[in-house]
């Protein structure tokens, strides 16, 4: 049985679908690479930042500062495509209890950016841990990695996704079994599941995994963003982490995940 709880449309939900805080991803891609544009983007950048914590400093504390967070970043090489993800060169990372304040701050930056640059906002929400017992929990935890400062862990890699209808179709307790050891009936055998799979980057990749806050399976939006940070010495065990968890056969909850553009760049104080 779980707890209901009052949501904003009124509708009763269960407490694993409460967001507890909402945060958006904003992609900025420059219309024109010029000082002009350049200056305009540092300026908006300044703006919206106020009243925020600067993420960029944050020190491994196990609990962060505040709520209301921004982290800024730059993609080095952004790709030339039109999908206002993947060509972003910059993006604002801004979290907060308050969900119309995300709304503002995105009206803002579109705002003071005008015709110099387009940008695109995933959002997204922290809610419980849904499938993560507490010996999941001890599991993941164990030496796990904090997180720390842009400069020490300066990449971050951002990759939206969705889940199939056939992952939406099982209940709660059959998708359960898929973060952990279990026996996977296709195959017919015992499969390390998606925690175990991911074991090589528990103690060096920070990770942060955001829902969908309306709700998943939505026409043209993620059901989920997962965002990473590490230092540069640990990005290679990101790929093997991120290749392991794509072999069906050790990672069986794969077969229903449909992985959506990976953004790569890295954390910087501001624009
Ligand atoms: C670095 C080591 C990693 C560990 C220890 C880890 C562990 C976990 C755990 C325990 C959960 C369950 C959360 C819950 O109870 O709700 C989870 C969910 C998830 N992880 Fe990972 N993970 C890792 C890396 C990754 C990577 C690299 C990706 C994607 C490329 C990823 C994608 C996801 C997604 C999308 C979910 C949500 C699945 C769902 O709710 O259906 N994880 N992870």
């Amino acid at each position: 049985m779980y707890y209901r709880v009052p949501s904003p449309d009124g509708q009763a939900r269960s407490a694993l679908d409460a967001n507890l805080v909402y945060s958006k991803f904003l992609f900025v891609t420059l219309r024109r690479e010029d000082t002009r544009a350049r200056a305009r983007l540092r300026e908006a950048g300044s703006c919206i930042a106020r009243g925020f914590f600067n993420d960029f400093h944050a020190n491994g504390s196990p609990n962060p500062p505040s709520n209301e967070t921004v982290q800024f970043l730059v993609a080095p090489t952004p790709r030339c495509c039109n999908d206002g993800l993947l060509s972003a060169g910059f993006v604002a990372h801004v979290t907060t209890k308050y969900r119309p304040r995300l709304g503002e701050i995105e009206a803002e930056l579109g705002r003071r950016l005008g015709d110099a640059a387009s940008v695109r906002a995933v959002d997204g929400s922290v809610k419980a841990p849904r499938y993560t017992s507490a010996a999941l929990q001890e599991y993941v935890d164990n030496g796990a990695a904090s997180r720390q400062s842009g400069r020490s862990a300066a990449n971050v890699i951002i990759i939206p996704m969705n889940k199939t209808a056939a992952w939406w179709n099982m209940s709660m307790l059959e998708r359960h079994a898929y973060f952990y050891p279990h026996v996977d009936e296709t195959q017919g055998g015992q499969v390390a599941g998606h925690a175990k799979t991911a074991e090589a980057g528990i103690q060096t990749i920070y990770r942060r995994l955001y829902h969908n806050p309306d709700g998943y399976q939505r026409t043209d939006e993620y059901d989920f963003v997962t965002y990473f940070e590490c230092a540069d010495e640990h990005l290679a065990t990101f790929d093997v982490v991120r290749q392991a968890l794509r072999d069906e056969r050790r990672n069986p909850e794969w077969r229903f995940v449909i992985e959506g553009p990976e953004w790569r760049g890295r954390r910087v104080q501001r624009w």
